[in-house]
């Protein structure tokens, strides 16, 4: 399928069922995630109506239908850390492998700048090879690995830290 077909734009309440369908299937893949509570349409539209606008949501579209979400979300309170945001991103497992990850995340990354990130960041499982590679091509940077982070189906998994430095903003 031609790339061109793609489009990325703001999220907007009416995706919420959208986006909680793709999440849902990367919650049960257990491959992008520690949650396992499947996400409601209820839930996810509150999380759109109520996102504070320097935050970005965006949706990418094929024939006018959902098949990816990616945001920047908070990565600590704390006043020093406002231009730090942690991304998520999930592309349908039917759209995957063609382009989509890798456009939605460059306007995510776009969208970061312009909102005055200097940096965006995530824990990817090592075993998530299309995450890495994603990644890879979008000029993050493997910074090191947290050992046993978390459990997943009460199995301790490490996960591998990434950052993409947004130079344009660290005037
Ligand atoms: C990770 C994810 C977002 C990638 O999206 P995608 O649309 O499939 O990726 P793209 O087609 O844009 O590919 C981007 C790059 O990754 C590579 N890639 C994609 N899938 C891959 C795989 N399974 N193994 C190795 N490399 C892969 C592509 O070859 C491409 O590199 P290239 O430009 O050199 O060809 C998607 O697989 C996904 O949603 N997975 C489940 C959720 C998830 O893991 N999210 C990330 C949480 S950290």
């Amino acid at each position: 399928m031609a790339l061109q077909e793609v489009t990325i734009r703001p999220a907007r309440p009416d995706d919420a069922a959208g986006i909680a369908r793709v999440y849902n299937e990367g919650i049960e893949e257990r491959m992008a995630t520690f949650e396992t509570e499947p996400r409601s349409e209820k839930y996810t539209r509150e999380w759109i109506e109520n996102n504070p606008e320097r935050f970005p949501i965006l949706v990418a579209e094929l024939d006018g239908r959902v098949v990816a979400w990616a945001a920047v979300q908070e990565y600590r309170a704390r006043e020093c850390y406002r231009g730090i945001g942690e991304y998520s991103i999930y592309v349908g497992s039917d759209a995957r492998g063609r382009g989509v990850g890798k456009a939605l995340m460059e306007a995510l990354i776009d969208a970061a700048r312009n909102k005055g990130f200097w940096k965006i960041l995530s824990r990817v499982f090592p075993q998530n090879m299309a995450s890495r590679s994603l990644c890879a091509r979008t000029g993050f940077r493997e910074v090191g690995v947290y050992k046993k982070h978390a459990e997943l189906d009460g199995v301790w998994r490490d996960v591998i830290i990434v950052e993409r430095l947004i130079e344009e903003n660290m005037d």
